[in-house]
């Protein structure tokens, strides 16, 4: 037999291949890479008659080169049903690319970057979409919208019975959220406000304790991690975390919760993957570990009884019996670890963009402590949130360090269901896509903050300002595209929360203390730090170095 006889059948089962892939896409990484593997080899022993080597490597790579270039060359075709939508190149042809952005950390920049290049709807994917018009957040995130994309699949451990809130869709996510939001309820923040004091005295006398030292200097990201993460461990198990206390991550699981969601939120991209990933020994260590934590807390917290504070698994486990089918177990056990994920790098990463657009800003800074200062003279008093709403500076630094550093900085996608399509922004948007709505992206766009949308100024949320503007010339604050916690029904469950606590502690710090960037800092642990942030759905940053001292 010549070898090109084997040429043609190869290419036709590359085209072959490509039209089945289009139609059925894969639900894990092995099971087509044995076909891949096997479609070669038989059409060799078919056509051949023999199992030469040449004419296997001859039929492989003829295969696999056609379905190749099959895939990428209708991917860039302009019969591609998103052609229409520019973008860059690498990203339309393949989402391995995507991966590769999402490992450097960088996407958030990068998306802003493309926007700010192409227009307000950008392919950020073969079958991937991001958005910026603010048309886009009711249309996507509110009422009447899309459900979450198959990107947050990962997100729940296939081996529980049970998804965590941020994984469910429809009813079953409404049924769960109306739990959360009893657990959310004016009341039970009253509640939560005692548990956060009493870790929040804790961070104050570790932080005496590092004042009175010769060099008096600390990396305040690190203590605010502990602090907010040691809050929602009570608040999730009642307790079993004491990382103010020990002085550090001594059991190691901040660490392993954080490579957790990070390594997720990279392999979401091309989530088939993980089915694969998790049937190879050791690598699922991860996975294992967060199970093991979740039981053991659950099961701690269980024998414990109820608290005399009523925490958040009081209402997740419906303690008080409103629900008519209780929740089980399995279902209160996610959601607990979920919170802690959800509710400790989320209200860090604000506290920490906060601290350094204080510390970058020492005008605003003084103005901000001496507002503190006045609204609460007697520091006995700084518990007490009733106050916040006197605190209009401070609130409005919170708003700006949160539009220009959101802690989910790249969000989650929504998608368009099989056999629907939608416009969005004025865009024909087909079947299937993954669309993101860029938090950081459009919360420094032009079109909704104006101007200078890349710079601090709190003071754009005191002044009164147009929505919209044709010729630019006014300024510009679209309330509807912050987007910090989110937007519709999926939003940040706990936004109120998050609001008491980043003020509660901002406040009892400025009270307290007077913080400068520490001077044997380096320029991205200081000054430069915002150049370190790394967008992983949780945020990843240099330590940020303060030298520290008492005010009294
Ligand atoms: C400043 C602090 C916080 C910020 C900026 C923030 C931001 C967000 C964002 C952007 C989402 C949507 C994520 C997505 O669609 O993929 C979200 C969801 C969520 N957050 Fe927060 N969050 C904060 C604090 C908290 C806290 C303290 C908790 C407490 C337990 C919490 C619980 C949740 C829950 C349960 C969801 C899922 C809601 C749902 O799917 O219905 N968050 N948050």
């Amino acid at each position: 037999m010549a070898p090109t006889e084997l040429l043609v059948p190869a290419v036709l089962l590359g085209l072959a291949n490509h039209v089945y892939f289009k139609r059925y896409e894969p639900t894990n990484a092995h099971t087509p890479l044995f076909f891949l593997i096997a479609q070669p080899l038989g059409l060799t022993y078919l056509v051949s008659g023999s199992l030469s080597v040449s004419n296997i490597l001859l039929a492989t790579a003829t295969f696999i080169g056609t379905l190749s270039t099959s895939i990428v060359a209708y991917r860039l075709s302009p019969w591609h049903p998103l052609a229409h939508i520019p973008g860059p190149m690498l990203a339309k042809v393949s989402k391995w690319w995507g991966v590769k952005l999402a490992i450097s950390g960088n996407r958030a920049r990068f998306m802003k970057e493309q926007h700010d290049r192409y227009g307000d709807v950008i392919r950020m994917g073969p079958n991937e979409v991001s958005i910026v018009h603010a048309d886009a957040v009711r249309s996507i995130l509110g009422t009447g919208g899309l459900q979450k994309g198959s990107y947050y699949e990962p997100f729940s451990d296939a081996t529980l019975p049970s998804k965590s809130i941020v994984n469910l869709k429809g009813d079953m996510h409404d049924n769960r959220r109306r739990i959360w939001n009893r657990g959310m309820s004016s009341e039970s923040l009253r509640g939560y406000e005692g548990i956060l004091a009493i870790r929040l005295e804790q961070l104050l006398d570790r932080l005496d304790e590092i004042a009175k030292t010769p060099k008096a200097e600390l990396d305040i990201s690190e203590w605010i991690s502990y602090l907010t993460f040691d809050f929602m461990g009570d608040m999730a198990f009642g307790g079993g975390f004491n990382m103010l206390l020990d002085g550090g991550d001594k059991d190691g699981m901040w660490g392993v919760i954080k490579l957790g969601v990070k390594a997720t939120s990279i392999l979401a991209h091309v989530n088939w993957i993980v089915p694969t990933f998790n049937m190879i020994p050791g690598l699922n260590e991860i996975t294992d570990r967060l199970r093991r934590f979740g039981s053991e807390n659950a099961g701690r917290r269980i024998k414990s009884g109820p608290k005399e504070t009523r925490d958040l698994w009081y209402h997740l486990m419906d303690e008080d019996s409103h629900e008519k089918v209780k929740p089980t177990l399995p279902e209160v056990l996610v959601d607990g670890v979920f919170a802690i994920v959800a509710g400790s790098d989320t209200s860090s990463g604000a506290l920490n963009a906060f601290m350094w657009c204080m510390l970058t800003h020492p005008d605003i800074y003084a103005r901000v402590q001496a507002e503190v200062d006045s609204v609460y003279p007697d520091p006995q008093t700084l518990f007490d949130s009733e106050k916040h709403g006197e605190l209009k500076l401070l609130t409005a630094c919170f708003h700006e360090s949160l539009r220009l550093f959101p802690p989910v900085a790249s969000g989650g996608p929504r998608q368009v269901p099989i056999g629907e399509s939608r416009i969005v922004a004025g865009q024909y948007i087909p079947e299937h896509t993954q669309i993101f709505l860029p938090p950081y992206a459009i919360q420094r766009s032009p079109k909704h903050y104006f101007p200078a949308p890349d710079t601090f100024d709190p003071e754009r949320w005191l002044r009164a300002s147009s929505e919209t503007d044709a010729d630019n010339s006014k300024e510009i604050l679209n309330h509807n595209t912050f987007l910090a916690f989110s937007y519709g029904a999926a939003n940040c469950a706990a936004k109120h929360l998050a609001w008491r606590e980043i003020i509660m502690v901002a406040s009892a710090l400025f009270r307290r203390y007077n913080f400068e960037f520490a001077k044997s800092g380096t320029p991205l642990q200081t000054t430069r730090w915002d150049e370190s942030l790394g967008d992983y759905y949780v945020t990843e940053a240099e330590k940020l170095l303060v030298h520290i001292t008492r005010r009294d």
